[in-house]
């Protein structure tokens, strides 16, 4: 490594605490859940399981439906670390806290990262409680969290960014949505910095730029993946159709109770997925 940047020293001590906690371990796939996602870490064996509170340098989100709970499943011998929560931009800490999983998992040597989140639905033939798998974004966040010194060998000054969603990822989900009998879409994610939602007007105008849904967090953390080149994936639960598509009011605890709702049937294509990913 060289040039190193403050991240990149908490990233050490974080994987150091871990090895400490937890001895040797070599994950090939990171998994960061969105709100109401960690249920996820249910799925599997968990071989280690830890509260963010226990590595050092790691934080726990302050929002709720986050666990703050890092574990390790077996899928098929394969090892996985499962992040159970996420920081957020408009936590007001920088990019260091959002970035930090994904630093982690470069340095365990991870090949696959796959993202979750909850979002508001732009496309009008989206529909509440349906998944979106990404194949491409819009980073309108206030800034980039590639800013910086450049912190490690593997990651170019000027990424390419053609390709951010790994089409082999998104074939293997789209057939995991066959088998589990889940319909999954595919589009655009904008991601703003929050954290209130959108006007009516922001709305119309993301679905001009070619948005398909809107959401607070996921684009950092594949920008940060893809720069140190690996696979990337994600994957939106529509929790809510976006602001002024429906007559509601938005509201964090609808996103919350519409994940908890459609999460039964999305945990039975997420098995099969990261078991087609392992297999
Ligand atoms: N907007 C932004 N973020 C979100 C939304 C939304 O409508 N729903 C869930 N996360």
């Amino acid at each position: 490594m060289s040039n190193k940047g403050q991240n990149d020293v908490n990233a050490l001590t974080a994987h150091k605490s871990i090895i400490d906690l937890w001895g040797e371990i070599s994950p090939t796939t990171a998994l960061i859940c969105g709100s109401g996602w960690s249920d996820l870490g249910n799925l599997f064996t968990s071989l280690k399981s830890t509260n963010y509170r226990e590595i050092n340098g790691m934080t726990s989100t302050t929002v709720e439906g986050h666990n703050g709970v890092l574990t390790l499943c077996d899928v098929n011998q394969k090892q996985i670390l499962i992040f159970q929560g996420r920081r957020h931009w408009y936590e007001g800490e920088g990019w260091g806290p959002i970035k930090l999983p994904v630093e982690l998992a470069h340095l365990f040597g991870i090949k696959n990262l796959i993202l979750t989140n909850a979002a508001g639905g732009i496309n009008k033939d989206f529909k509440v409680g349906e998944l979106m798998i990404l194949n491409d974004h819009l980073n309108l966040m206030d800034g980039n969290p590639l800013i910086g010194p450049v912190s490690d060998d593997k990651m170019p000054r000027f990424p390419d960014q053609s390709c951010v969603y790994n089409t082999e990822l998104r074939t293997i989900a789209m057939k995991a949505g066959e088998m589990s009998d889940l319909n999954l879409n595919e589009g655009v994610y904008a991601a703003l910095n929050g954290p209130a939602f959108e006007t009516p007007a922001e709305i119309n105008a993301l679905r001009i730029l070619g948005a398909d849904a809107v959401g607070m967090s996921t684009v950092p953390e594949a920008m940060i993946g893809n720069g140190f080149g690996m696979k990337v994936h994600a994957i939106s639960f529509i929790s809510n159709m976006a602001a002024g598509m429906t007559p509601n009011k938005l509201s964090h605890k609808d996103v919350e109770n519409a994940s908890k709702l459609a999460m039964p049937k999305i945990i039975k294509f997420f098995q099969c997925f990261l078991e087609l990913i392992h297999k």
